[in-house]
């Protein structure tokens, strides 16, 4: 069972990707509390050893939001010691507004990287965005990872047109003295989201606006899964990548696999088909059998997701403010 993990296009996947938490419902509605419906830590830790087993190299925590889950250290050490088997880096994606607080037990505990979700570096409009406070304890989160070395800290920033889009180089000069690696990603149709092609700023336009205030704005290079293409102002401490999922997508490239909160394998970040590993876990079947499950699903995975084309909608989950809600990442 070498290839549980690659697909029928030869995609091999060495990247899990696990939500902690979810604001969205099941559908169909399942009648499990709202705790039986999540996985526990050690379902989590089961599952990540199972998969770290086939091959899985990096495991990226995410949400909702991770930082709610109490269990989030243990979750990050309990991962951590799966380096024996093979792990190599444990990550994590965050609002950030308790990071500064957690970061260090969450260091101590083996989190080697740590991305941070931030649209706007104005107070008011972040309050107006995630329908909360916290920009300045976000911004301290940021700098707090780069005090205890972390570096470069990801800042991911979702750009709209008319939102936030005027702060783009605002964004980029934060990246002259600080070791950031500021991501700006493509919006995209969510079900529910308001999206619209016009809201949607293209790479391109993005690029050439840089260019504008910072012309030695240089593309550099990339690693070979990521999901952004990088760029550097000559002579700054950072850098800038963009997420183009809508304008030009890596579906070639993606060695991804996700994990809902609530115990689904996705094998596509837009994909609708899910398989319950938590039932499955549950209903008593054994690692064989439980392999069997993935390594179907991951089989069925398509050659590209429908993102970038006519705007179709990808995603059937309720809407939920960015930051916010359930994470599409
Ligand atoms: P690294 O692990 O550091 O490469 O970061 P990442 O970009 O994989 O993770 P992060 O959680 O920071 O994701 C940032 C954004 O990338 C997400 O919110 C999505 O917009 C986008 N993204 C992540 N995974 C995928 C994917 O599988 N497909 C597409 N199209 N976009 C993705
Ligand atoms: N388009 C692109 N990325 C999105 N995210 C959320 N909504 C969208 C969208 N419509 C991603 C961003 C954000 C995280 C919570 O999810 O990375 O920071």
């Amino acid at each position: 069972s070498q290839d549980v993990l690659t697909d029928t296009f030869g995609r091999h996947h060495s990247y899990l990707r696990i939500s902690l938490s979810q604001y969205c419902m099941p559908e169909g509605g399942v009648d499990l509390t709202p705790k039986e419906r999540l996985l526990s830590t050690d379902e989590i830790l089961g599952l990540s050893e199972m998969f770290v087993k086939q091959g899985i190299t990096k495991i990226r925590l995410t949400g909702g939001e991770p930082l709610v889950r109490k269990d989030v250290v243990d979750i990050v050490r309990g991962l951590s010691d799966l380096r024996i088997y093979g792990l190599e880096t444990v990550a994590m994606s965050t609002n950030g507004v308790t990071l500064s607080r957690k970061l260090p037990a969450l260091k101590e505990a083996g989190l080697d990287l740590i991305n941070v979700s931030l649209d706007t570096l104005v107070p008011a409009k972040f309050e107006f965005v995630t329908r909360r406070k916290g920009w300045d304890r976000v911004m301290q989160g940021i700098d707090k990872a780069l005090e205890l070395g972390y570096g470069p800290v990801k800042v991911n920033c979702v750009v709209m047109r008319g939102l936030n889009d005027d702060e783009i180089c605002d964004f980029v000069a934060l990246t002259e003295h600080k070791n950031l690696d500021v991501r700006f990603i493509e919006y995209m149709p969510f079900d529910g989201n308001k999206w619209n092609s016009k809201k949607m700023v293209p790479y391109m336009e993005m690029v050439g606006a840089i260019r504008d205030r910072f012309p030695q704005f240089n593309r550099i290079q990339d690693m070979p899964n990521d999901t952004s293409k990088g760029y550097k102002v000559d002579g700054f401490a950072g850098q800038v990548g963009f997420i183009t999922s809508m304008s030009e997508h890596f579906c070639g490239s993606c060695n991804r696999l996700r994990i809902t909160a609530d115990g689904n394998l996705k094998v596509c970040l837009f994909g609708n088909s899910e398989v319950s590993l938590r039932d499955a876990m549950r209903g008593g079947l054994d690692k064989d059998e439980l392999l069997a499950v993935i390594g179907a699903a991951v089989s069925r995975k398509k050659k590209q997701h429908a993102g970038g084309q006519s705007g179709v909608v990808l995603d059937t989950r309720p809407h939920l403010p960015l930051s916010v809600g359930v994470s599409y990442g």
